[in-house]
């Protein structure tokens, strides 16, 4: 009996800590609007109408995946993009023709995203889609050989048909200038100048929805599930998954959370640990070689991009441009120069090395970091944490929590 009672009791006291008894109503309201639970519907892409198309999504994936439409045959957006690296490279800087400049940013969840890049130079998948084809770095083509591409494989070609309607005759054969674009090297660029205006705006409206059948495909990239929302479905009393924490485990969160103690939820919030804003943490590239301004810069590209919501090659209506309309590079109260996009913290253990320049190789010296930031270039967000290094592991061992099991 005596031991039947002692079964009982230690059972009742592994639920108790099981459904969360040290989380008061306010911090477990946080812990689900940090989990999968609270994560929204993708949202609706009204400037692509085949945002949904499981037909586009197919397309999309293939070229996704295929080196050809690259300038020398060998770099798809997979190269740098890799599934298997939660769709990134893990290296400090992505490499394609030649080394870029910035640090290969997963596109799993990217359909949440309001602006693209780490300056949010594009304003939706699609034109950001565009982009890396012909950025000489990446992939160096032009807008001329990704559609001579489509038209010469007749299984794409059907495809294309089948989502678009006919691909213009005039494009189906070899053009003069097969290496043409507005933005490609000088040589792409010469070649652009020389086609007149009627046929460039045909190659944009194919090369635009190129873009976006590839923007449907990376639409049905969402993030998968972790310990962390397995443990939140947990202490909500939706599902028990016996999952009991470390030490470490609960008083990470705890600081992760208290925006007494830190800063972190400001600007890594919702279910995507992100609040898909530009914020300035004191890592802006300032001087030497790899100068990099980061938002201050890509408001005025987003704002002039061809490709953009408000722009030709757009399905939206005005009105469902107000995020590019109302944009005003002058609206900011924190410095843009030097403000990049929040990443998520969903799968850090996958997506090393850390920030838009890739300047950290682990979590460890991230922290550091924070619990240390520059005095020295120019006015940021942050304060010092001034943690102990046991509330340093203790925030990792929380972080590592955010990493899926896949
Ligand atoms: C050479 C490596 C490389 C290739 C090839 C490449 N990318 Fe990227 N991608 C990057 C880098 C680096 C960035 C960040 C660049 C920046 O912010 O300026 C990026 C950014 C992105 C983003 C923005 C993510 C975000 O959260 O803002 C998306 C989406 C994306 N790439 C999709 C693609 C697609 C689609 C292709 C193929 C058409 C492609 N990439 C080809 C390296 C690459
Ligand atoms: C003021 C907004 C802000 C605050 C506060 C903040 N972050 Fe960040 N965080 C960012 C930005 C912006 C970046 C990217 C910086 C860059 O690329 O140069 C970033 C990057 C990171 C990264 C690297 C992720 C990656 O993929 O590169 C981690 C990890 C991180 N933050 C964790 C935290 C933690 C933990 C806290 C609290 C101690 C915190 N952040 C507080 C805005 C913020």
């Amino acid at each position: 009996m005596r031991f039947y009672l002692g079964v009982v009791l230690s059972i009742s006291c592994a639920l108790t800590h099981a459904v969360g008894a040290e989380w008061n109503p306010r911090e477990l309201n946080t812990l689900r609007s940090l989990s999968l639970t609270a994560l929204t519907p993708v949202p609706v892409s009204p400037s692509n109408r085949v945002a949904d198309n499981p037909q586009a999504a197919e397309f999309g994936k293939k070229i996704f995946f295929d080196p050809r439409f690259s300038k020398n045959g060998k770099f798809s957006c997979a190269s740098c993009h890799q599934p298997d690296k939660y769709f990134t490279d893990q290296r400090p800087v992505g490499i394609g023709i030649n080394k870029t400049s910035r640090n290969t940013p997963t596109v799993v969840a990217s359909a949440w995203s309001r602006w693209f890049y780490w300056d949010g130079r594009r304003d939706s998948l699609w034109s950001q889609a565009l982009t890396p084809f012909e950025a000489a770095d990446e992939m160096g083509s032009s807008r001329t050989h990704v559609i001579w591409e489509i038209s010469q494989d007749k299984h794409y070609l059907r495809r294309y048909e089948q989502l678009f309607g006919s691909l213009p005759r005039e494009l189906m054969s070899k053009p003069k200038q097969l290496h043409a674009s507005p933005i490609g090297d000088a040589q792409a660029r010469e070649n652009w100048h020389r086609i007149p205006n009627k046929k460039k705006n045909i190659i944009n409206t194919v090369f635009a929805n190129i873009g976006k059948a590839v923007a449907a495909y990376e639409r049905t990239l969402v993030p998968k599930v972790t310990r962390f929302d397995r443990y939140v479905e947990q202490v909500l009393g939706i599902r028990d998954h016996q999952i009991r924490l470390s030490k470490d485990e609960v008083l990470g969160i705890k600081l992760f959370i208290d925006s007494e103690q830190t800063q972190c939820l400001q600007c890594h919030n919702g279910a995507l640990l992100t609040n898909g804003g530009f914020h300035n943490v004191g890592s802006g590239n300032f001087y030497g070689k790899t100068l990099d301004f980061g938002r201050s810069l890509g408001i005025q590209a987003v704002l002039i991009d061809e490709f953009n919501c408000l722009g030709n090659y757009s399905d939206a209506k005005k009105e469902d441009c107000a995020q590019l309309r109302f944009l005003d590079p002058s609206q900011h109260h924190v410095p843009m120069d030097g403000a990049f996009k929040t990443p998520s913290l969903r799968n850090l253990g996958m997506t090393a090395p850390y920030f838009h320049d890739g300047r950290f190789s682990n979590l460890l010296d991230v922290l550091r970091y924070y619990n240390e930031p520059p005095v020295d270039n120019g006015p940021h967000e942050l304060k010092a944490l001034d943690f102990s290094d046991g509330q340093i592991n203790s925030m990792i061992a929380f972080l590592k929590m955010l990493d899926s099991d896949e």
